[in-house]
């Protein structure tokens, strides 16, 4: 039995100590947290990506064991300042096409946003590389995530 803070409640679950967040999320946890996605399921295509302790993480990768006193923060509690920016800037640049990768797009942004509060081209090609989009979305991507940023200066 493994306790952990999800969007901000703690979650008894009974799976496996070694049983990966995203099974975990998607399977386990009622409500079922299904807005984060199975992509590759071995730490490639970055859709599964939520935050833990406000960092980007790969939660294909991540053992519920090794959480257990994090904060993990997926898209259905993806609240603060910085995401709301964010959000509000992808329906303004029309980002979204299928939307699969959306949420971990999301997620990172807004873990990028955390570190660098006016990020440069560069910040966010590194801060975003390797969360495929099969679209093409990220030039829209980029350029939201530049007006997000530019709505948060005081
Ligand atoms: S599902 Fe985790 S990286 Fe692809
Ligand atoms: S919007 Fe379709 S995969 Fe990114």
């Amino acid at each position: 039995m493994v306790s952990v803070r999800i969007n901000g409640k703690t979650v008894v679950m009974h799976s496996a100590p070694e049983t990966p967040l995203l099974w975990a999320l998607r399977c386990e946890i009622e409500p079922k947290l299904t807005g984060t996605k199975f992509g590759c399921g071995i730490g490639v295509c970055g859709a599964c990506t939520v935050l833990i302790d406000n960092v980007a993480f790969r939660s294909c990768q991540i053992p519920i064991c090794a959480i257990d006193k994090a904060e993990v923060v997926t898209i259905e509690g993806l609240e603060s300042p910085e995401a709301r920016a964010l959000k509000k800037a992808w329906i303004e640049c029309d980002v979204v096409q299928c939307g699969y990768c959306q949420s971990a797009q999301l997620v990172a942004a807004t873990a990028l946003l955390y570190c660098h509060r006016h990020p440069t081209d560069r910040e966010i090609n590194d801060a975003m590389q390797g969360i495929e989009c099969r679209c093409g979305t990220f030039p829209r991507i980029r350029r939201a995530i530049h007006r997000a940023a530019e709505s948060l200066q005081p």
